[in-house]
């Protein structure tokens, strides 16, 4: 492996970004307790089949029993049907066409963001990449996108920790590092329930008042589904489409040729953030668990076990993607499964792909040179499920 993109800084888990491929594609680990998913074919079996691979049965595994009402109206714990009900009520608020519209607003925001920025230097992150997709995700929401850096903190806790999970944990250790992300979280709860409680005594056209108003089986949800949910979307909402951002960034500054080539043609942006979803996947695992003994990839995996399931290695399966690892920002097709697979495929798609191209399109307009500051090499996300730069400066000049 040559390529500059080698060189960077991704957390230490993840070899195969550095050209070390699992040597199986699904295999055990003794000291963690988990399954590991690593090769394309096995990983879209195991999200194609929520039965046998659940998503709310994790909860029950975890070294620290999570409150059920931390839990409820939670899509990503949920499956069928229950899932298929709850996620219905924001499927249409999503879709391609509705998302669409936005467009305008987010190359105003954009462009707002960028003329704030002084001299010949940004910090992509900071400048753009967080801000955009927050104040997007907030204003759908309805939450005042000035306290997004409230939801920054609150954030940034969730996904502090760099330590790879293990199942066998000390629990006494456990415990008090979920206690201590629970204090720091719980401010966003009453946040987002004052909220909620105000929109039901004054609804307006934003999604928290869809979701107050919403009826599952004729029952309102209750004030921790909304919570819960609307969680979800501000935090899955924000921090992957700021990765996205400076994922593609970093690929193209990597790779001279094909950026010149996508400035001269921008037709091609939508397959350049495709390929950037595959080559570098910012939501890097997902979590599913057991409900019976299965065979995966020639394993035999008991009932009741936990599995990661490595979709930024599924990405660089050489089995599905020729030259894996390389940064191809033609590939056509490209079957990645960046956003996942089955059930659960990221509601937010359509909305992360407009604001990237969007994004992307202008950046290239206004910056003909940019590039990454030789002086300032980007830091990664700690966390050993995230694969995107925390911090990227660039020079524009
Ligand atoms: C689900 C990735 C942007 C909302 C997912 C899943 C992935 C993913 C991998 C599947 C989780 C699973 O199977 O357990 C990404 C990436 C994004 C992105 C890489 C940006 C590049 C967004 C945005 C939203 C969003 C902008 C805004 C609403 C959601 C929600 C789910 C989800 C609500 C849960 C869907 C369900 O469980 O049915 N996302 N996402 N995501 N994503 Fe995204």
């Amino acid at each position: 492996m040559t390529s500059a993109t080698t060189r960077w800084d991704t957390h230490p888990s993840q070899s195969w970004l550095r050209g070390e491929r699992p040597a199986e594609p699904v295999a055990f680990d003794e000291e963690s307790g988990l399954w590991n998913v690593y090769g394309y074919e096995e990983a879209v079996a195991v999200l194609g089949d929520p039965a046998t691979f659940s998503s709310s049965h994790v909860g029950d595994l975890l070294p620290v029993q999570v409150d059920d009402s931390l839990r409820e109206g939670n899509l990503l714990e949920m499956d069928p049907p229950d899932h298929r009900k709850l996620r219905n009520l924001v499927s249409k608020a999503f879709s391609g066409r509705v998302v669409a519209d936005l467009e305008p607003r987010i190359a105003a925001l954009t462009h707002e963001l960028l003329d704030a920025v002084e001299g010949d230097r940004l910090e992509l992150v900071e400048d753009l990449a967080y801000p955009l997709p927050v104040i997007v995700i907030a204003e759908l929401l309805g939450l005042p996108s000035g306290d997004r850096e409230l939801f920054r903190g609150w954030v940034d806790t969730m996904f502090s920790g760099s330590e790879d999970f293990s199942l066998n944990a000390d629990p006494e250790q456990v415990e008090a590092e979920f206690a201590d992300r629970l204090d720091a979280m719980t401010p966003m709860f009453d946040y987002l329930r004052e909220h909620a409680v105000e929109r039901r005594r004054n609804p307006r056209e934003d999604l928290i008042s869809g979701l107050v108003r919403a009826e599952v089986d004729g029952q309102r949800l209750n004030d921790n589904e909304v919570v819960n949910f609307a969680t979800v979307l501000l935090v899955a909402g924000h921090i992957t489409t700021t990765m996205l951002l400076g994922n593609t960034t970093l690929c193209l500054d990597a790779h001279p040729g094909q950026r010149a080539r996508l400035r001269a043609d921008r037709s091609g942006i939508p397959t350049a953030i495709e390929e950037s979803l595959r080559f570098l996947t910012p939501f890097a695992a997902l979590s599913r668990a057991t409900t019976r003994d299965v065979e995966l990839g020639g394993q035999r995996v008991p009932a009741d076990r936990m599995i990661m399931v490595w979709l930024s290695a599924a990405n660089r399966d050489p089995r599905k993607f020729a030259d894996a690892d390389v940064f191809d920002s033609t590939r056509d097709p490209n079957p990645h499964i960046g956003f996942g697979r089955g059930v659960h495929f990221c509601v937010g798609a359509p909305l992360a792909r407009l604001e990237g191209r969007v994004a992307l399109d202008i950046l290239l307009d206004r910056f003909p040179d940019l590039r990454v500051d030789p002086d300032l090499a980007p830091t990664f996300m700690p966390s050993p499920i995230m694969t995107g730069p925390r911090t990227l400066h660039l020079r524009t000049a």
